[in-house]
């Protein structure tokens, strides 16, 4: 006979699923952190911060059971686990080509941190134009009585491939019939005037560092005495912003 649930039963499910749920909250709010270190320390060396916005988001549950139907799949915590991987999600939009991948080397790098998976569809953009560097990310989650290896998305775009998925999202969502081929194509030319932005913002702006860094030089070269007052506001800097003395 078909056992029916009780409330205890219930109970137990949301229990469950709430402590299922929890660590991917810890996973974001973990991966949150080492983003707003990893930020202020480019910024700190590079002096730009190379980070425009961080967006996370969790899964809502309803959508989690959708991809398990959508995959066959069990619906039984460890195999959701197992086979969805995007229940933790964070999108780091970035301002120049380059911080993406060095953001993503900085985030790869960590000891704690294993790449489960790594797409680089800036170098291959999918075939509607597409363009982002997904990262699928474990984690340890330290809880009180266990640890918990913990799976998150990572997605790190420009401004530009940002503006262009978010538009192209909208403009499909939900048309579920076969779209024209010239409109397909229009997309694409807009993913490639993306393109074009971005290389052309990152070239402008590799030009201003180097002239910046010619100055810099320059300045080197003054009279000692110039280069005392250098050394002085190093001194109040350090003693006052990160009080070492
Ligand atoms: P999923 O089942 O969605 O996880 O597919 P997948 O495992 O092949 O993942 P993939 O890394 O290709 O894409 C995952 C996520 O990237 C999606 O959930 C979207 O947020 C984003 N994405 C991928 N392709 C597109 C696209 O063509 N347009 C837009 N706007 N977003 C995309
Ligand atoms: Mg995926």
């Amino acid at each position: 006979m078909e056992k029916t649930l009780d409330m205890k039963d219930l109970k137990a499910i949301k229990i469950e699923l709430t402590r299922f749920m929890m660590a991917y909250k810890f996973a974001l709010d973990e991966m949150t952190t080492k983003i707003n270190i990893l930020k202020d320390e480019f910024n700190y060396i590079h002096d730009y911060n190379p980070i425009e916005h961080v967006k996370t988001r969790l899964k809502s549950p309803e959508s989690i059971f959708r991809k398990v139907q959508r995959k066959g799949l069990d619906f039984n915590l460890d195999t959701m686990k197992e086979n969805i991987k995007d229940i933790a999600g964070i999108r780091i939009t970035c301002s120049f080509i380059s911080d993406i991948y060095e953001i993503s080397s900085m985030i790869a790098n960590q000891k704690d941190i294993r790449i489960l998976e790594y797409k680089d569809y800036i170098k291959n953009p999918k075939p509607n134009g597409y363009q982002s560097l997904h990262m699928i990310v474990e984690i340890p989650i330290f809880m009180s009585d266990r640890e918990e290896l913990t799976c998150v998305e990572i997605q790190i775009r420009t401004i530009a491939m940002d503006f262009w998925a978010s538009l192209e999202h909208k403009i499909y969502y939900k048309y579920n019939k076969a779209v024209p081929q010239k409109m397909l194509d229009e997309l694409k030319t807009t993913a490639e005037m993306a393109t074009m932005l971005d290389n052309k913002m990152e070239n402008l702006h590799k030009e201003i560092k180097k002239m910046k860094l010619a100055d810099e030089a320059e300045d080197m070269r003054l009279p000692i005495g110039i280069g005392n007052n250098k050394l002085k506001l190093l001194e109040t800097f350090m003693e006052e912003k990160l009080g070492i003395k």
